[in-house]
């Protein structure tokens, strides 16, 4: 594709699209295709940049509707939005889930990550590459259509594995879980739209974040508030924001989302800047693999995270919020949309929230399937229409955030725990959990066990009675991933610990985003941990070297010690030795979470004895 300015037009479909989202455009300049009065009159050069943060949800729109995005339509949005082609093409290529090259309407993303290879994805696999050749391989389907399929990483689904995502265009994407290869030939032939069964969390005593999931009507705005919806948000139109700030205080809340970052602090950094905008973001990109708990919520309880973000947005004085949310989660992203809607016809988003005279709305934003958007500054950059690629810190969020201006960023889950805080009390819901673990968590747990999901608990529980719950057999467990793929591996002496924060810190580990996923004595933990080497490789941003270049030798040296055999020739303990090294200048010396943590779970294996013992390198 050429990358300056070119005569390619769009489609008269691909027109329809992106001028049906960015409004017809008023001049040859900006894409007309005849003069107006305006191209007569004004020479229009040097065109602001205001627009750019369109272009994301542009590209949504065309792949969504079209399946890919040709030249034409790529030079239609960039008149349009006033970006140069370049950059839009930068923009474009930084996502799997767009496509600047030509490919068919119907994909299907087989998931072929931790949660689902062991148990099931393997063979999902076979059969779908036995009936449609190899990946990405264009079929053409008795309907006259064409497909392709690819492996994947995570899609969220762990808990229904095995699981897979197809982008449909021109109809609604779908999500196929516990399935098989019919199934997924039925798919991709058109002959079945696909679709998942609605989520009904495993029941544990004390539930209060899942307590209407499966229960109200996630589509009902009534049924939410008679089920208490909305009763926090007018409990903080009476304290008013500082007062709504002092309870999450006293309410000792930390960020779910990984970084267990007191929610307060960053709530009053944001409020006590002089000056607005300020906006608030919750990050629902939940790519992490092993985490599919926040898409419980958003399925589940919609409104109850739009009635969050309206308290959030009131206490610290932000009139715009966005839900930056991952592309493969289409029942969620519909759920939100519906309860945006119905959340505005009734007042309580946009102007004058439930008449109290303070505005508030919501913007959702798709990701386009590339994990390092879940960083809170490399999301910022792809709402503002810029390559995802992390920013340094500082400056933080909290002073410079998105479009420069002082941002809360927060997780799903440490929003939606909002709603309880504000219904019985900071204090109350203090007495929850530890000192330092307030309330309860979400836990996702697959693997081996029987009853995987997504299970609420006491801050506390320990390890092997959480593994129990879900009807899983501690003593058969080999290996737990505990955080996720940026998280560790603890071993069967490790089910004692108590999931709390600061339980997990002093044993040198984190809770991450919530990820319990269990492995029996039969499990590949060589390849488990290769996936997760290929993961870190595939999703590093590229932008900075120790990243960049350490991803991709941590998966080498990792190939060369499972391929040796620990001991082989001492090849064992030199592999060890240099994926070490490299595990320590990836978390000295690169700029965001996803160096940091890229060689965490491998060299936990590798000191746990999970892949073999070789010696310890002096
Ligand atoms: C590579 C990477 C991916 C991340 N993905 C997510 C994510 O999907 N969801 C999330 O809430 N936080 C994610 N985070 C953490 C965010 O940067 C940020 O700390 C979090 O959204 C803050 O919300 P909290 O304070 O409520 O936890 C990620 C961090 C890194 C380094
Ligand atoms: S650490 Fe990796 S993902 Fe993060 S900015 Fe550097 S290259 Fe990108």
């Amino acid at each position: 594709m050429d990358l300056t300015f070119s005569d390619a037009e769009p489609t008269a479909a691909e027109r329809a699209v992106i001028d049906g989202l960015l409004g017809a455009p008023d001049s040859v300049w900006t894409g007309a295709e005849q003069r107006s009065e305006q191209d007569l009159r004004v020479a229009r050069t040097g065109r602001s940049r205001e627009r750019r943060d369109e272009l994301l949800p542009a590209f949504d729109a065309v792949q969504s509707a079209i399946g890919w995005i040709s030249e034409g339509a790529l030079m239609h949005i960039c008149r349009q939005l006033g970006v140069p082609p370049a950059e839009a093409y930068g923009v474009a290529t930084f996502y799997e889930l767009l496509s600047v090259t030509e490919q068919p309407p119907r994909v299907l993303h087989v998931c072929d990550d931790v949660g689902c290879r062991g148990f099931g994805g393997t063979e999902l696999i076979a059969g779908v590459e036995e009936h449609f050749g190899p990946e990405g391989a264009v079929v053409q389907t008795s309907d006259g259509e064409s497909a392709t399929w690819h492996r994947s990483p995570c899609i969220g689904q762990c808990d229904r594995a095995p699981a897979c995502y197809a982008q449909l265009a021109g109809t609604d994407d779908a999500v196929l879980v516990e399935t098989g290869t019919d199934e997924a030939v039925a798919v991709l032939t058109g002959s079945s739209p696909g679709g998942a069964p609605d989520v009904l969390p495993p029941q544990v005593e004390g539930m209060r974040l899942l307590r209407r999931v499966g229960v109200v009507d996630p589509t009902d705005l009534d049924a939410y508030r008679d089920a208490g919806g909305y009763a926090a948000l007018r409990r903080a139109v009476e304290l008013g924001p500082d007062r709504v700030i002092e309870e999450v205080k006293a309410s000792g809340l930390r960020g779910r989302g990984g970084a267990a970052f007191p929610a307060h602090v960053k709530w009053s950094a944001v409020a006590a800047h002089a000056e607005g905008p300020r906006y608030l973001i919750c990050n629902a990109d939940e790519s992490e693999p092993g985490t599919f708990k926040d898409r419980t919520i958003m399925e589940g309880d919609p409104f109850a995270l739009i009635e969050a973000m309206t308290i959030a947005g009131f206490a610290v004085g932000a009139e715009q919020g966005y839900i930056y949310i991952r592309g493969e989660y289409p029942i969620a992203t519909a759920r939100l949309r519906g309860a945006m809607q119905a959340a505005r016809t009734a007042g309580m988003l946009g102007e004058d929230v439930l008449g109290e005279g303070f505005s508030f709305d919501i913007d959702l934003r798709r990701g386009q399937g590339a994990y390092i958007c879940g960083e809170e500054t490399a999301l910022m950059n792809s709402i503002e229409g810029y390559r995802g690629e992390p920013r340094s810190k500082p400056p933080f969020p909290t002073d410079v955030g998105l479009f420069g201006r002082p941002t809360v960023v927060n997780n799903v889950e440490t929003l939606v725990n909002v709603l309880p805080i504000l219904e019985e009390g900071g204090a109350a819901f203090a007495r929850i959990g530890t000192d330092d673990s307030t309330g309860t968590r979400l836990f996702c747990l697959s693997g081996a066990v029987d009853t995987p999901g997504v299970y609420e608990v006491e801050s506390g529980m320990i390890l092997r009675d959480l593994i129990s719950l879900a009807g899983g057999e501690p003593a058969q467990v080999s290996a737990v991933l505990l955080g996720g793929a940026a998280g560790a591996f603890v071993g069967p002496g490790d089910l004692d610990l108590p999931l709390t924060f600061e339980d997990a810190r002093s044993a040198g580990l984190g809770l991450g985003s919530g990820v319990v996923m269990v492995f029996g004595p039969s499990a590949d933990l060589g390849d488990a941990t290769t996936r997760i080497a290929r993961f870190f490789r595939d999703e590093s941003c590229g932008q900075c070297v120790p990243c960049r270049v350490g991803t991709v030798r941590v998966e080498e040296a990792l190939g060369r010690f499972l391929a040796a055999g620990p001991r082989a020739n001492g090849a064992g303990t030199r592999e060890r030795r240099l994926i070490e090294e490299l595990d320590l200048v990836m978390k000295d010396a690169s700029i965001c979470g996803l160096g940091h943590t890229a060689g965490t779970a491998i060299r936990s294996a590798l000191d746990l004895g999970l892949l073999g013992k070789s010696e310890v390198p002096a």
